[in-house]
C-alpha cells in the first residue's frame, strides 16, 4: 500500500472463549438470600460461566485470540499489535495481561498493552485499533476482551453477585483499502463525575493492599445497580439515535444490534426505543451473565459460531459501564480476508 492509498480497520475475525464451569442461578440461591424468580424477572439471567481457580484472564484471553487469528486466515507473526481490555488482569497493574497473552500465544517483539474501560472496553479498542490503522502505524492488531469478574465479586452481595460471569472474546482488525469493509463510525465517551457508581476500591493508590482493605472488603467490585441501570437504559438509547443518524442509517437496516449485555430489562428498553425486532437484538444475557469488557464480543462469537453473522453484514454495538464509560459502534463484519 502506497502512502497516498487511504487504509480502512476492518473486522476480520472473531473467537472467544467460555469456560466450562456453570454458576446457575440456583446455585446461587444457596449462597445468598435471592431466587431463581427474582433473577431472571430483573435480570433476565439463568447461569453464567465461572473460570476455573487456576484458569486466569491472560488464558481465556489467549484461547480466544488463537481463534480469532486462525479465522483471520493469519499467521500469528502477522500481528503487530495485541490490546486486551480488562478490569481483573491477572496482575494490578504491572505486567500487563497483553504482554501475558501474547507470550502465551508465542507472539514475539510485539506491542502490546491493556487498556481498562470496563465493560465499553471492547468497543473502546475498536476505536484505538481504528486510530492505528488509519494513521499506517499497524496493519493486523489483535484486540482482546477478557475478564474474570469472579476474582473481584463478592459471593455474599446479592446485589451484584448475581451479574457477573468469566470470559473471553477476541478479534482481528486489519487494513484494507477496500472502504466498503471499513468501520463506518465510532462515539466512544466518558463521564468520571459517575466514578463512584460502579467500582472496585483496592488495591490502588487510593487503598493500597492492607488488613483493612480484606476486612472491609475494599478488593471486591461495588455497583449502585439502580442508579447505573437508569442512566443505562437513557445514555446508551440517547448513544444509538445519534450514531445511527449521524450516518444516515435506520434502525431496521441493522441485521445484528449487538448490546452490552448487562441486564435484559436495558438491552429491551433500548431495543423498544429503536423498534428494533427480536430477530435483530443479539441476546446472551441469559446464559453467561455480565462479562463486562467481554461480553460484545462473546456475543458476536455467539452469532458467528451459530452462523447468523454473515460476511458484510452490518453490526450496531453499544455498551455501558464503570468510569462511567459509553460507546457505540457501526460496521460490517469483513469476515476472512483471504
Ligand atoms: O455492566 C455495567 C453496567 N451495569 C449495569 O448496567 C447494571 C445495572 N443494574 C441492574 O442491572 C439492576 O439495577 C440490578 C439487577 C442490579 C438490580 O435490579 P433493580 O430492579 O434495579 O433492583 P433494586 O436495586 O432497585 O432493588 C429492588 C429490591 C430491593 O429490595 P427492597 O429495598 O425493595 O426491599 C433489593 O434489596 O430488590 C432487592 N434485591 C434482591 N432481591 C432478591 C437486590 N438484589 C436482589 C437479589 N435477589 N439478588
Amino acid at each position: 500500500m502506497s502512502n497516498s492509498t487511504p487504509v480502512y480497520a476492518s473486522f476480520c475475525s472473531i473467537g472467544a472463549y467460555i469456560p466450562e464451569k456453570i454458576l446457575s442461578n440456583s446455585d446461587l440461591e444457596a449462597m445468598v438470600d435471592t431466587t431463581d424468580e427474582w433473577i431472571v424477572k430483573r435480570t433476565g439471567i439463568n447461569e453464567r460461566h465461572i473460570a476455573a481457580e487456576d484458569e486466569y484472564t491472560s488464558d481465556m484471553g489467549a484461547k480466544a485470540a488463537e481463534k480469532a487469528i486462525a479465522r483471520a486466515g493469519i499467521e500469528k507473526e502477522e500481528v503487530d499489535l495485541v490490546l486486551c481490555a480488562t478490569v481483573t488482569p491477572d496482575y494490578f497493574n504491572m505486567p500487563s495481561t497483553a504482554c501475558i497473552i501474547s507470550d502465551k500465544l508465542g507472539i514475539k517483539n510485539v506491542q502490546a498493552f491493556d487498556i481498562s474501560a470496563a465493560c465499553s472496553g471492547f468497543v473502546y479498542l475498536l476505536s484505538v485499533a481504528k486510530a492505528f490503522i488509519e494513521s499506517g502505524m499497524k496493519k493486523n492488531i489483535l484486540i482482546i476482551g477478557a475478564e474474570k469478574f469472579s476474582s473481584i465479586v463478592d459471593y455474599t452481595d446479592r446485589g451484584t453477585c448475581i451479574l457477573f460471569g468469566d470470559g473471553a472474546g477476541a478479534a482481528i482488525i486489519s487494513a484494507t483499502t477496500d472502504k466498503t469493509e471499513g468501520f463506518v463510525d465510532i462515539h466512544a465517551s466518558a463521564d468520571g463525575a459517575y466514578a463512584d457508581f460502579l467500582v472496585t476500591p483496592a488495591p490502588g493508590s487510593v487503598h493500597p493492599a492492607s488488613q483493612k482493605v480484606i476486612d472491609e472488603g475494599l478488593n471486591f467490585v461495588q455497583m449502585k445497580g439502580n442508579e447505573t441501570f437508569k442512566l443505562a437504559v437513557k445514555t446508551l438509547t440517547r448513544d444509538v439515535v445519534e450514531i445511527l443518524e449521524d450516518n444516515g442509517i435506520k434502525a431496521e437496516e441493522i441485521p445484528h444490534f449487538i448490546p452490552h449485555q448487562a441486564n435484559y430489562r436495558i438491552i429491551k428498553a433500548v431495543g423498544d426505543a429503536l423498534k428494533m425486532t427480536s430477530e435483530q437484538v443479539v441476546l446472551t444475557v441469559g446464559k453467561y451473565g455480565n462479562t463486562s469488557a467481554a461480553s460484545i464480543p462473546m456475543a458476536i462469537n455467539d452469532i458467528y459460531e451459530s452462523g447468523r453473522l454473515k460476511q458484510g453484514d452490518l453490526m450496531l454495538l453499544d455498551t455501558f459501564g464503570g468510569g462511567l464509560t459509553w460507546a457505540s459502534a457501526l460496521l460490517p463484519f469483513a469476515g476472512k480476508k483471504a
